[in-house]
């Protein structure tokens, strides 16, 4: 098991918003499972559309853009840094929690879910898909097998998913077909539960359940990573008790573009204040 890390973080308090980040409009299914979860919370989400895919980056470039943003979330007067992007977890949580000294709560997203199949699985076969980096990590294989020796770990990197999906191209006949092709792959055969690797993929989970006949439990990490998140922040005292639901939240892009406005208005229903900001300029 992964144990949430539990300190007393001196400088937060249950008022402040919660900091999400991702390479670009994948973190919003995670933001969106966390305003249902905690309808009372503020979010600062910073989408780095810039730099998207963080999937073929190396692990240090990961990482020294994980850093950039989290000083940008931390000015921004965060209580936690939830890193709603695999990649970016897979390479960088660890230094983040490092860089930031402890000062802040640092969440990733694949713990979470690692716990979650600890909990519900058993002696099985189970497919992780993602990008490039995450699977080429290992992450989710070494976290899922040092938990339970008895679980047979099938990853697979499916890299066009995320330029797909940014791009627009779900539900059709473009996407159907990328996703046969990779999901057709031998590696995949007798999995009982497949797990979305990439906060993107939540956006397509309907296909690939199809694909598989809805025989095959698809994770989709967003609900599981938001009452992780709630746990977490109830244990540190950060947690925000007011229920009456925040509309302040900001949704920072590091380069604009007309999808992201629009998955995020899909997502957050018209309601958002989005800013276009490159933090690397300043
Ligand atoms: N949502 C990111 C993840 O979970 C996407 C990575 C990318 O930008 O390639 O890995």
């Amino acid at each position: 098991m992964v144990f949430f890390n539990f300190k007393f973080f001196t400088m937060s308090n249950s008022e402040q918003p919660i900091g999400v980040f991702d390479s670009g409009v994948g973190g919003l299914t995670v933001a969106s499972a966390i305003k249902q979860v905690l309808p009372g919370e503020k979010l600062i989400y910073f989408g780095d559309t810039a730099h998207l895919p963080y999937g073929d980056k190396s692990g240090e470039t990961i990482i020294n853009y994980s850093k950039h943003i989290a000083d940008f979330l931390f000015q921004k007067n965060v209580k936690v840094v939830l890193i709603a992007c695999n990649t970016a977890s897979a390479f960088a949580y660890n230094e983040l929690k490092q860089y930031l000294d402890d000062k802040i709560l640092i969440v990733n997203v694949i713990d979470p879910v690692v716990n979650y199949v600890a909990e519900h699985y058993k002696e099985t076969k189970i497919g992780v898909i993602g990008t490039k980096g995450t699977i080429n990590s290992g992450m989710y294989e070494k976290k899922i097998v040092e938990n339970d020796k008895s679980i047979q770990v099938a990853s697979l990197a499916t890299p066009l998913f995320v330029p797909m999906i940014e791009e627009g191209f779900v539900y059709d006949d473009i996407s159907n077909a990328i996703i046969r092709s990779y999901l057709s792959s031998n590696i995949l055969n007798n999995i009982q539960s497949l797990i979305l690797g990439c906060t993107h993929y939540p956006i397509i989970k309907n296909q690939i359940r199809k694909f598989f006949d809805f025989k095959v439990d698809v994770l989709d990490s967003a609900n599981i990573v938001a009452q992780s998140l709630k746990a977490q922040l109830e244990k540190n005292n950060l947690l925000n008790n007011n229920n009456s639901p925040s509309n302040e939240d900001v949704f920072y892009v590091s380069d604009y573009t007309s999808y992201f406005e629009a998955i995020a208005r899909m997502f957050f229903e018209e309601r958002i204040n989005l800013v276009k900001r490159n933090i690397w300029k300043e």
